[in-house]
């Protein structure tokens, strides 16, 4: 085992007298440490490395509290009471004079008590006392004991047992500081330890750019990094988990080759919904599922797109679908709403770049009117994204979601057929976590009922999912809401991701 510098200069002191039973005051003024923690450290390592032995011995200290020092001023109480006492003849010694005889309200009842506890008993309200001698003789006792510890605080080994277990149960005479005391003595192997060898050397436990430019890290030693040394927590500022999981996300994503689109809150009908093939009749796009807004109530959507929307809800166009039937309407299609998912965005991505081959994702929030609750709440977030290529297939879909929830550190993912009204095939995307397996979002290849109004005739492969679910897994959290209070405690024992 190597030696740093502080375990050698320890060493080297302890070998001036090998058999010592060394202090810590030994040990300081040997080393010419001022600081205890040298030794204490110094001694574990050595202790660890098998040449030091230390030995612990716990001490009790005993000194006077509060009324212990007010005792020894003015005289315990029972001492006061006895010259009091004293100083009446037999028939004056009653508890009603004892009263008005000068002591504290608070003195006299616990007085009276620690009087029958010497001896002295009452008789029709008179104090009797039976051994006066043996009762003065006890008070003294009581009275040099305080005396004792008033002067300076003794170890508790040194004084009479019997004071001490006596004063311990009456309230804030005496009080007790343990402390540990220890002594560092040299096993055979640390007696043995050639002196010539601890020299002290050149340790390194920090590079700076200075230490590199001027060389003199040439023939010095570097120190050992002690990754289980207990460290103090920092508690400075730091991001919000759920923006930290946000970077993350995009930067895996940006990693595998992906751009970031955005888009607003506030969208029509049409495009959040009816772009998407969703039926006009669909249950989501109530008012009970989807927040409707009233300033603006309308959006104007181009013609052009109605027109195309209408026919292929109606009939299905030129598709191959035969629609959903019944008679579209445009107004339904321009009302204003906040949007209820981001496939909105890479729908309006893909309108806008018909003929682009393209890679997107977005990260934003989507707002459903949902009653808060453990795993729901009315605004959240979802990552979204598309392929959008003129090869792009399924098992494209599956290796990205794949590759992306494996960077993210869950490596078993599996999809599950499903249903949306916009993809044909459409996937569950399940992943593994301690054994479960977690639902965390939807995917599949967008219908021709939704890519051909888009101008486009490549597949689309398209996916969203919950944020927040991510993030619980992620953090280990079993309720939506502790992302979103303001609890700093909390938030700070989160992992950092
Ligand atoms: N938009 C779906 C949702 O909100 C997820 C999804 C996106 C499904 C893209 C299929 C394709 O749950």
């Amino acid at each position: 085992m190597r030696l740093g510098n502080n375990e050698r200069r320890m060493l080297k002191a302890m070998l001036s007298d090998s058999e010592r039973f060394w202090t810590l005051n030994g040990i300081l003024s040997g080393t010419d440490w001022e600081d205890q923690a040298h030794v204490a450290g110094a001694g574990k390592a050595l202790e660890e490395a098998g040449m030091v032995e230390i030995t612990e011995s716990t001490s009790k200290t005993v000194f006077l509290g509060q009324e212990g020092k007010k005792a020894a001023n003015d005289g315990l109480l029972e001492s006061r009471l006895w010259e009091w006492l004293k100083s009446r003849d037999e028939k004056g010694r009653s508890l009603k004079e004892l009263m008005s005889a000068g002591f504290e309200r608070s003195e006299t009842g616990p007085g009276v008590g620690i009087l029958k506890g010497l001896g002295v008993s009452i008789d029709s309200g008179i104090l009797v006392v039976s051994d006066e001698k043996e009762i003065s003789e006890e008070i003294e006792k009581r009275t040099n004991f305080i005396q004792s510890l008033s002067d300076s605080p003794q170890d508790s080994s040194d004084l009479d047992q019997e004071m001490l277990s006596h004063f311990s149960s009456r309230g804030g005479l005496i009080e007790f500081e343990e402390s540990v005391s220890r002594t560092w003595r040299l096993t055979k192997e640390g007696a043995n330890v050639d002196e010539s060898e601890l020299s002290e050397v050149h340790m390194i436990g920090e590079l700076t750019p200075e230490i590199l430019q001027n060389d003199s890290w040439r023939g010095a030693e570097f120190k050992p990094f002690d990754v289980s040394a207990p460290a103090p927590i920092p508690s400075g500022g730091r991001r919000h988990p759920m923006q930290s999981l946000i970077e993350r996300i995009r930067s895996v994503f940006l990693e595998m080759g992906f751009s970031e689109i955005e888009g607003d809150y506030v969208q029509s009908a049409g495009w959040n919904m009816d772009a998407l093939y969703i039926p006009q009749s669909h249950p989501a796009r109530t008012m009970q599922d989807t927040f409707y807004l009233s300033d603006p109530r309308r959006l104007d959507v181009e013609g052009h797109y109605l027109d195309l929307w209408s026919k292929v809800h109606e009939h299905g166009h030129d598709t191959g679908s035969k629609g959903w039937g019944g008679s579209f309407d445009k107004e339904e299609a321009q009302k204003a709403l906040l949007r209820t998912h981001t496939t909105v965005n890479t729908v309006r991505h893909i309108a806008e770049n018909p003929e682009v081959p393209s890679r997107v994702f977005g990260i934003g929030r989507v707002f459903r009117q949902e009653t808060i609750d453990r795993t729901h709440m009315p605004e959240f977030h979802q990552i979204e994204g598309i392929i959008h290529e003129p090869d792009a297939n399924l098992p494209m879909l599956v290796s990205t979601l794949k590759t992306f929830y494996a960077k993210m550190g869950y490596p078993d993912v599996r999809v599950r057929p499903a249903y949306f009204p916009y993809t044909e095939p459409s996937a569950e995307v399940d992943v593994l976590w301690r054994g479960e397996w977690l639902e965390l979002g939807g995917s599949g290849i967008f219908r021709p009922e939704v890519t051909e109004p888009l101008g486009t005739e490549w597949p689309v492969c398209a996916w969203g999912m919950g944020l927040e679910r991510l993030a619980m897994l992620i953090l280990g959290l079993d309720d939506i809401r502790q992302l979103y209070q303001p609890d700093l405690e909390r938030l700070h024992r989160m992992p950092l991701l």
